[in-house]
């Protein structure tokens, strides 16, 4: 499965511009963790890349959300390590973390959203100019994003990741995409 494949099945499926960002976003955090913690950054970038394909197909349906996504992972040729931590990014299925791949998604996920929001209050817009300080203040602002579950993201340290250095290490991967996120 390469990373164009991968490409190719995300626009046959999804057309939300955002959503997409949201995945690319994820992609470049899960490179940036596997490569901090020595693991497959091809295999943890693909899993960011793929985790919410079928949220369009599956209408927003949390109970057929990432079951699906996990056999069209399947499908492309993704391994049953990279369709676990797919399917279980949802809890709804009351799938237990098991892989530090699964952990490493499921705490990635909503931090895009928490940095996407932190950028577009900043007067330019931008990430360039966002520090991860700014990100951690924000964080504490429970009505801030709050659709960023802040539980979620600090379940970083199940990877061995301190806090600050998670929130760090997911803005300076965002930093390195900013163009293709359109900020
Ligand atoms: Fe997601």
């Amino acid at each position: 499965m390469t990373r164009e494949e991968v490409l190719d099945s995300i626009k046959a499926n999804v057309e939300n511009e955002n959503l997409i960002k949201h995945m690319l976003a994820t992609e470049a955090i899960m490179r940036a963790l596997a490569k901090r913690l020595g693991e497959d950054e091809e295999e943890w970038g693909l899993t960011g890349l793929l985790h919410d394909i079928d949220m369009e197909l599956t209408g927003g349906d949390m109970s057929s959300h990432s079951k699906l996504g996990a056999d069209l992972a399947r499908e492309l040729g993704a391994s049953e390590t990279m369709a676990h931590a797919i399917l279980c990014h949802n809890e709804a299925h009351g799938v237990p973390l098991e892989t530090k791949l699964d952990k490493a998604l499921f705490c990635a996920d909503p931090l895009t959203g928490l940095i996407v929001a932190a950028a577009l209050v900043r007067p330019d817009k931008k990430l360039a100019g966002l520090e991860a300080k700014s990100v951690i203040k924000r964080f504490k602002e429970k009505s801030f994003a709050a659709g960023a579950n802040r539980e979620q993201i600090a379940r970083c340290s199940e990877l061995g990741l301190e806090f600050g250095e998670f929130i760090e290490l997911g803005l300076e991967a965002m930093k390195g995409i900013a163009a293709d996120l359109g900020l």
